[in-house]
Order: structure tokens, then C-alpha cells, then sequence
């Protein structure tokens, strides 16, 4: 397991006193973390969630997940934002989850009667089970999902419908863990010192990644090492601390995108997960970096232009996958219709290789720094690793900016509004001026 940070096109951007006051700030915010003296201080547990988490119910997870691996075809995942995203960032990067195993279906995260529809006919007569995900337990959309698969569940099963609902929520709060209490169904826990969007290795993103077929050990082992690292590595040598340096030193630069970009499509998912921790941790108080993301080279036949030609305003940071598995290799074709035999006897990995660095150059030509970020190869060690080096760079970056990375206050607005909309009780002043607005 490796992770390297590559800033050969992006220190050239900054003189050496601009580099040497981030460096500081990174390091005092890195400190401020470790210190818990912050703000959000109250949210700091994923810190040292690598080593320090419960083993009962480390245990229980995969005693579940072998459970539903012998009783189901499905596990339906409900949950939005950090109570889905990093199990399927997790599901859609490993290997091991492409087995052919449980297959996870992710419900709750949209408002969509056709998305749940599409659900409900892929799973058809075959058996299922529920985990439904929410820390507030009192969150709109996977509330609605959970009535509708909860209902299903219940005609199909009867009274063992509960057997195959597992409650992921809060220990002891909330409208979900009464219903779990009331109805029996097995809980797992998001600690009250882990918020949403940090949760990816507790029982939020374990569960479903367990069923899905992946290696959870081996997982928290990846983050158990990197957490090692970038806790003690000196500056210079500590890539997660330089990464969160870079940002703010770019973003004081006037680049107020980044981009992330990688060669690999079992990453968009993660990419996913990136964003909502980098939005919702730092985009507030009118500051902060948005975070966006590409998958190439498909994308370079569209936001490929834009990057290499538009307003000059992004940087971007690609996570390359080293050792892609492959043995792909171009077939010679006698006559060569295509013009494709410069290329016959290659590896498709070493053709992807060759666009990842001439876009790299073309790239830093047109006026976007780019930070490479190297990983040796999808497996569980090296997702952990990445999941804590994007975490601990988030609240270091978060820390510099001068924002709490741990609240999300802009959340609310629409949620408010929605119930209002919806004839939530209590919201009827709000409903009225929101109805005169749309008339
Ligand atoms: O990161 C966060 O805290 C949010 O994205 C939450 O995960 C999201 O709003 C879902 O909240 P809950 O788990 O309470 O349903």
C-alpha cells in the first residue's frame, strides 16, 4: 500500500515565502486537530476512529453481513449524503466487490418516485434486506425510502420483516432508534463525536462495504497507517498535510475550483464522496474552494475543454492508480484499416497511462496546476489509506481557511422551505410567504 503526492506542476505557482507561511499554517491547523481546540471540536472521533473503534460491533457487521450474504440477493442501503456516499465510494472502487456477491442498491438518497421504482422491479420476487442509515434518524428522504421498503418488506416477510432491517442511527436518540427498539431490529451506531460526512468507517459505509464483499480489517488496517503518518511525518515529508497546503496556498491564488480527476471509472463514486466532504466541510461563510470532478478520458470529449480553455479559475488534483490490473492488450490486425497497429501488443494500462500524463502537461500548459496524487492499486488497504489522507486534509484545510469543518449550517435552508412547501406543522408562516413567492 502507497500513497504519494506528486507537486512537480504546482510548487512552481508559489515562492518559497508564500510556501513556507502555508506550511506553517498547515501545520499549526494539523495541531489545532490533534488538540481538539478548534472549532467542531465535538466532532473529532474519526481521528482516531482507525485504531479506537468498537470491536463488539466490528464484530457484529460482519456477523450480519454474513447473514444477509446467506438470506438475501439485495441489501437495499437507505441514506443520503454521509450516511450512503463512502459505502459507495467503497462498493464501486474494490474489486472485491465486483464478485458477484449481494448485490447493494443505494435508496433514500433522492426524492425520486421513478429512481425507487427502478428499485422495487430490479429486486422483483427475489429475497432482500433493508439497512437504513441516518444519524438524525428524522432526515426527509431516506424516511420516505424506508416507509416504502419497510412496507415491502412486511408483505413479503410478515412478522420476520423486522429480521431483515438493520438501523444504522444515533445510540440512544431519535425517531429511528425508537422504532428499532419498538421493532427489534438489529442497530449499529454513529457515534455522537462522528458526523455524517466522516462516518465512512464506522458502521455507516462498514456494513454495507461488508456485504458487499470487501475486506473491513483490511480497510481499517489502510487507515490505521496513514492516520500513523500523516499524525507524525514531518511537513516535508507528510503529502496530506502538503496536499491541504496547496489548496489554501491555490485558492489565495484565485483558483477556486478543483478539480479531481482519475483515470479509473470505479472512482467516480469516491469523487462523490470527495465533493460532499470538501463542500460541506469547507464551502461557508462566503469562503472555500468547490469542489468538482472528472472522470477521463471520458471527460476529456467534454469538461476537457473547458479545463484546457476556459476561465482560468481551477486547479485540479488526479488520483492515479498505479498498478491497474490489466493484460489487456491491443490486437495486431493484418491490414490495418484502423491505423491502430503503432499501438498493437500494448497494454490498454500503458495507453491509459500515456493520456494521464500528456493531459497532465496539457493541462499545466493551459494554465491549471495540477496536484498528482499516486495510489499502487484498488484494494482495501489503499482505499482506507485515501479515505483518511481526504479526511485529515479536509479539516487541516478546513482549520486554515478559518471555517468549521465539521457543521454544514446551509443544509437547513432547503429543508426548511421543503417542509414548509409540504404542509410540515409549524411552518405555516414560512408556507405562506413561500406560496405568495412561486404564484
Ligand atoms: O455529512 C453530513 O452530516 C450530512 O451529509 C448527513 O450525512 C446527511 O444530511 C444525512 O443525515 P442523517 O444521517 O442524519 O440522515
Amino acid at each position: 500500500m502507497s500513497l504519494n503526492l506528486n507537486d512537480k506542476f504546482v510548487k512552481g505557482c508559489f515562492d518559497a515565502k508564500t510556501a513556507a507561511e502555508y506550511a506553517e499554517k498547515a501545520k499549526k491547523a494539523l495541531a489545532t486537530t490533534l488538540a481538539g481546540t478548534g472549532e467542531g471540536s465535538d466532532f473529532l472521533g474519526w481521528v482516531t476512529l482507525p485504531e479506537d473503534y468498537d470491536k463488539e460491533e466490528f464484530a457484529r457487521i460482519k456477523k450480519a453481513a454474513a447473514k444477509i450474504k446467506s438470506d438475501s440477493k439485495y441489501l437495499v442501503v437507505i441514506g443520503i449524503g454521509g450516511s450512503y456516499l463512502g459505502a459507495r465510494s467503497a462498493i464501486d472502487f474494490l474489486p472485491a466487490c465486483k464478485k458477484g456477491g449481494v448485490k447493494v442498491l443505494f435508496a433514500g438518497n433522492n426524492l425520486s418516485a421513478e429512481y425507487i421504482n427502478d428499485i422495487i422491479e430490479e429486486i422483483g420476487d427475489d429475497d432482500f434486506s433493508v439497512n437504513v442509515i441516518s444519524k438524525s434518524g428524522t432526515t426527509t428522504e431516506p424516511a420516505v425510502a424506508f416507509r416504502i421498503f419497510k412496507g415491502l418488506l412486511e408483505k413479503k416477510y410478515g412478522a420476520k420483516a423486522s429480521e431483515r432491517i438493520y438501523a444504522t442511527t444515533d445510540k440512544a436518540r431519535g425517531t429511528l432508534k425508537e422504532l428499532a427498539n419498538k421493532e427489534g431490529y438489529e442497530s449499529f451506531v454513529v457515534p455522537d463525536n462522528i458526523g455524517g460526512r466522516y462516518s465512512v468507517l464506522t458502521a455507516v459505509g462498514l456494513l454495507p462495504i461488508a456485504v458487499a464483499g470487501a475486506d473491513i480489517d483490511a480497510i481499517m488496517k489502510g487507515a490505521a497507517t496513514a492516520r500513523k503518518d500523516y499524525t507524525s511525518l514531518p511537513f516535508e515529508k507528510n503529502d496530506c498535510l502538503r496536499y491541504a497546503a496547496y489548496r489554501n496556498m491555490l485558492l489565495g491564488a484565485g483558483k477556486q475550483i478543483e478539480v479531481l480527476s482519475s483515470f479509473e471509472p470505479s472512482l467516480c463514486s469516491f469523487a462523490e464522496w470527495f465533493k460532499q466532504l470538501y463542500g460541506e466541510s469547507e464551502g461557508k461563510d462566503k469562503k472555500g474552494i468547490f469542489p468538482a470532478s472528472v472522470s477521463f478520458t471520458t471527460d476529456l470529449h467534454s469538461l476537457g475543454q473547458y479545463i484546457q480553455d476556459g476561465v482560468r479559475f481551477l486547479f485540479e488534483t488526479v488520483i492515479w492508480v498505479k498498478n491497474a490490473a490489466s493484460g489487456l492488450k491491443v490486437p495486431f490486425v493484418e491490414d490495418n484499416g484502423d491505423g491502430l497497429n503503432f499501438l498493437a501488443g500494448k497494454d490498454v494500462n500503458e495507453i491509459n497511462e500515456k493520456a494521464h500524463l500528456g493531459t497532465v502537461l496539457a493541462h499545466v500548459d493551459g494554465g491549471v496546476p495540477n496536484i498528482i496524487i499516486t495510489i499502487d492499486k484498488r484494494d482495501e488497504e489503499n482505499y482506507g489509506r485515501l479515505v483518511y489522507f481526504f479526511e485529515l486534509a479536509c479539516a487541516v484545510s478546513g482549520y486554515t481557511l478559518g471555517v468549521n469543518p465539521f457543521n454544514q449550517p446551509g443544509v437547513e435552508d432547503y429543508k426548511k422551505n421543503m417542509f414548509a412547501l409540504m404542509g410540515k406543522k409549524g411552518y405555516e408562516d414560512r408556507a405562506a410567504i413561500l406560496t405568495a413567492r412561486l404564484k
